[in-house]
């Protein structure tokens, strides 16, 4: 995976060339095709997701949907709270993302401070009901 791509996420905004390289090597790149569940409520958080392209749609418990695109993570709920997954997340499109395992992501966070820092603001959105 070039690490081009990692540049316009946000989340590593402030990472250099040689933490993104780390990143590229320790993510797994997929695709999911329209419609399939990538993440469903009740299940265990084996992982967090970074969208590069595509859309895909966060079923709320409230019955309400919140839709994300390319440079929005998901799934990182249940890694920083060790609770089940709380939504629902389909692929609304054709979706290509990064898959970062819960033990990588830990390291990643212990290396690399700023995607905690980065991921906090929006975090404290979803759980606040925003
Ligand atoms: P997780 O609980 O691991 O799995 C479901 C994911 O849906 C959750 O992590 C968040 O990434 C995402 N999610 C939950 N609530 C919201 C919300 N209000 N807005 C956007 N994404 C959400």
């Amino acid at each position: 995976m070039e690490i081009e791509m990692l540049r316009d996420i946000p989340m590593l905004a402030g990472i250099d060339d040689e933490g993104l390289e780390e990143i590229a090597r320790l993510a797994t790149e997929f695709t999911a095709p329209a419609g399939q569940v990538l993440a469903e409520v009740g299940q265990p958080g084996s992982g967090l997701f970074v969208i590069e392209e595509g859309t895909v749609e966060v079923d709320l418990p409230d019955g309400s949907t919140v839709e994300l695109g390319p440079g929005e993570f998901f799934g990182e709920v249940a890694l920083l709270t060790d609770a089940p997954r709380n939504a629902r997340v389909r692929a609304r499109s054709d979706v290509r993302a990064l898959a970062i395992e819960r033990r990588t992501f830990g390291r990643l966070l212990d290396a690399h401070p700023t995607i905690a820092v980065a991921m906090l603001p929006v975090v404290a959105r979803r759980l606040g009901g925003h």
